[in-house]
């Protein structure tokens, strides 16, 4: 079993080393922690599955640290893509677009003609890629079909033994993965709603943006997450609560006779009464906190209470990502469903 190493900043050209060697090293960004090895060798590539355990005919985004990076493997970037670079990287943006015949192995791409492209807005990791001089594959880096991590112990606790290192960066600023926007068919479409919004990337480009998340079928490569495997799912079941049931759903928890948690913002609870076997894991004060800590809450709970309560927001902005991160944790079970069941 490998010995799993945290890096600190000080040893970042030890950690870019091991990624020139093959090895897999996972690394901070400002959404959660990534899974990296050097996406030029198959070899190392075909590793990531392995240790997450995760399906082998997903593509992998490709992490990098300048668009001279990205032009390698696409030729002159098309202008859409210059225009979203420049208003939105680094950062929460991950840009589909097709690359040159074989510019990167089908460990990478599953086999498409396109790839995604992400520069994240994390200075230690930039610098790691730098050093490596090499892009990074970079799923998240929890093991398959547990929630993303946030912070460098999530990593650890789930590939410890499975992974050279991870450099550690502290937790996570945005706390839910990258907007994917595919900008290799005819119109803009986005398979994976991020802290970038669909009408953000329409007003960029001036032109209209599609939301596509259903659109792949079954017998495809996956186009995005949870399209056609489970993710985020913890082992509790989730219930989400909308903001005027948390009276009701308080009630519901109070006759369990187990613990239940509770995720919820701090209006949610404001004018509420804690039964005794409820236990609260604040989501702070808004979308943008319940969205950097809904992954570490869904962890706290996973194996500690069979219920998670946890709070429902509006569909609008940043809320389209949380809600689009929780209902796949819930099995988009609503707290109102099973209410009715009782
Ligand atoms: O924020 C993020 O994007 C994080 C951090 C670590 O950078 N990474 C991440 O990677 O979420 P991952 O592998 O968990 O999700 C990327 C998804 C893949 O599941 C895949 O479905 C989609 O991007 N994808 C990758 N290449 C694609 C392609 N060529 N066409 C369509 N979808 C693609
Ligand atoms: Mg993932």
């Amino acid at each position: 079993m490998l010995i799993t190493k945290i890096y600190t900043q000080k040893e970042l050209s030890e950690a870019a080393n091991e990624l020139r060697l093959g090895e897999l090293v996972a690394f901070p960004t400002e959404t959660v922690y990534g899974l990296g090895a050097d996406a030029t060798n198959e070899q190392a590539v075909k590793r990531v599955y392995l240790a997450k355990g995760r399906p082998s005919d997903n593509p992998l985004i490709v992490t990098v640290c300048s668009r001279e990076m990205v032009e390698e493997y696409t030729g002159k970037l098309p202008a859409d893509a210059v225009k979203l670079m420049d208003e939105f990287w680094p950062g929460s943006l991950t840009i589909i677009l097709k690359i040159k015949p074989d510019a990167l192995s089908k460990a990478v791409t599953g086999g498409l003609t396109t790839a995604a492209f992400r520069m994240p807005a994390n200075q230690v990791t930039l610098e790691l890629i730098k050093e490596a001089g090499v892009p990074l594959v970079g799923p998240s880096a929890n093991s398959s079909g547990k929630p993303s991590p946030t912070t460098a112990q999530h990593v650890f606790h789930d590939l410890e033994g499975r992974i050279k290192g991870v450099v550690d960066d502290g937790p996570t600023t945005v706390g839910v993965e990258s907007t994917i926007v595919d900008l290799s068919a005819k119109k803009p479409a986005v398979l994976r709603p991020g802290a970038v919004t669909p009408e953000e990337i329409a007003a960029v480009l001036g032109k209209e943006v599609v939301s596509d998340k259903h659109h792949v079928g079954q017998t495809e490569v996956p186009k995005a997450p949870g399209m056609k495997y489970k993710h985020y799912a913890p082992d509790a079941q989730v219930l989400i609560v909308k903001a005027d049931q948390w009276t009701d759903a308080l009630a519901w928890a109070s006759q369990q006779k187990t613990k239940v948690g509770v995720m919820a913002l701090d209006e949610n609870l404001a004018k509420e009464t804690l039964p005794a076997n409820v236990e609260v894991f604040s989501l702070g004060k808004d979308v943008s906190s319940a969205s950097n800590h809904l992954f570490a809450g869904l962890r706290y709970f996973d194996d500690q209470v069979d219920y998670i309560l946890c709070a429902g927001v509006p569909e609008v902005g940043l809320g389209e990502a949380y809600m689009n991160r929780l209902q796949k944790a819930a099995g988009n079970v609503y707290f109102s469903s099973i209410k009715k069941d009782n």
